[in-house]
């Protein structure tokens, strides 16, 4: 009996990973490499341990330090890779501020749409041009719940809200952009994922009034980023895949 291909399988596949020395980034670069691909990490922080635990672990990876605002520096490291499958967006800071009293807030308004949005922008731009060259390829981005809903408690600050609807508006423009060639363009909205970003933002979490009970865990961010990297994921494109825990429904 000739056995049946797996659609999850990423043996042979070059995927890029950028924002690979976060929780998020790694936790998706670990689930990629568990489904056989090749890495290719980048961050603003060279992600040197990560690429080190994966090569312990069998998987092909290497380190670049990549400022995804750099335009030109994202357009020459992207050029010097070589064919890529897949690229995972997983880069992004959150934002302590409050709007109400000017002062500082215009700047952190414009560091995190830098950040949040042309960043990515930066990496969709040369990341596509090749995936549409050859035909095909595999995009997924890490937006965000705050994107959907404002965020789970009241202390999320706008502009970080903002530049997350933003990736959700784009994700359906890069779809469309990218359907007729074989590229798919989707994204994750993850809830309250524990990590230091979260336990960072200072946000009060009331585990008790979760659906679950609890937050989410990188890897369960991570899981669903693989996917969508995948064969098995070929006709889903200009999706926003919630992972919430049923705290909010889109
Ligand atoms: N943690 C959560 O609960 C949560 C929930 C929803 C969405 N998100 C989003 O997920 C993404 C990852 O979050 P995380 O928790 O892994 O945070 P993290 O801080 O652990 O990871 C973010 C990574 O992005 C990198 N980075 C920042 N600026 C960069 C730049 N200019 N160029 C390249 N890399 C840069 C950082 O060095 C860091 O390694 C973010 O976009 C965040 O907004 C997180």
């Amino acid at each position: 009996m000739i056995p049946l291909a797996n659609p999850f399988d990423l043996s042979g596949k070059t995927v890029l990973v950028s924002g690979a020395a976060g929780s998020l980034g790694s936790a998706t670069a670990r689930a990629c490499a568990g489904l056989g691909a090749r890495l290719i990490l980048t961050d603003i922080r060279r992600p040197d341990d990560l690429a080190e635990e994966l090569h312990a672990a069998g998987t092909k990876a290497q380190a670049h330090q990549l400022d995804t605002t750099d335009r030109d520096a994202v357009e020459a490291c992207i050029a010097s890779l070589g064919p890529l499958d897949a690229y995972a967006e997983c880069s992004g800071i959150y934002s302590k501020g409050d709007w109400r009293d000017g002062g500082d807030w215009d700047a952190l308004y414009q560091r995190i749409m830098e950040v949040n949005v042309r960043g990515p922008i930066n990496m969709m731009r040369a990341v596509m041009r090749g995936m549409i060259d050859r035909g095909g390829g595999k995009i997924a981005i890490v937006a965000s719940q705050a994107g959907r809903n404002a965020g789970t408690t009241l202390d999320v600050e706008p502009a970080y809200v903002a530049s997350k609807g933003a990736i959700q508006s784009l994700v359906r423009y890069f779809a469309r952009q990218g359907a007729a060639h074989g590229v798919t363009v989707n994204a994750v909205a993850p809830g309250p994922i524990l990590t230091p970003m979260l336990r960072a933002s200072g946000q009060p979490f009331d585990l008790s009034k979760l659906p679950t009970g609890r937050m989410g865990e990188p890897e369960e961010v991570g899981g669903p980023m693989a996917f969508l990297c995948t064969a098995a994921a070929g006709y889903v494109t200009g999706a926003v895949l919630d992972i919430n825990g049923g705290l909010h429904f889109s």
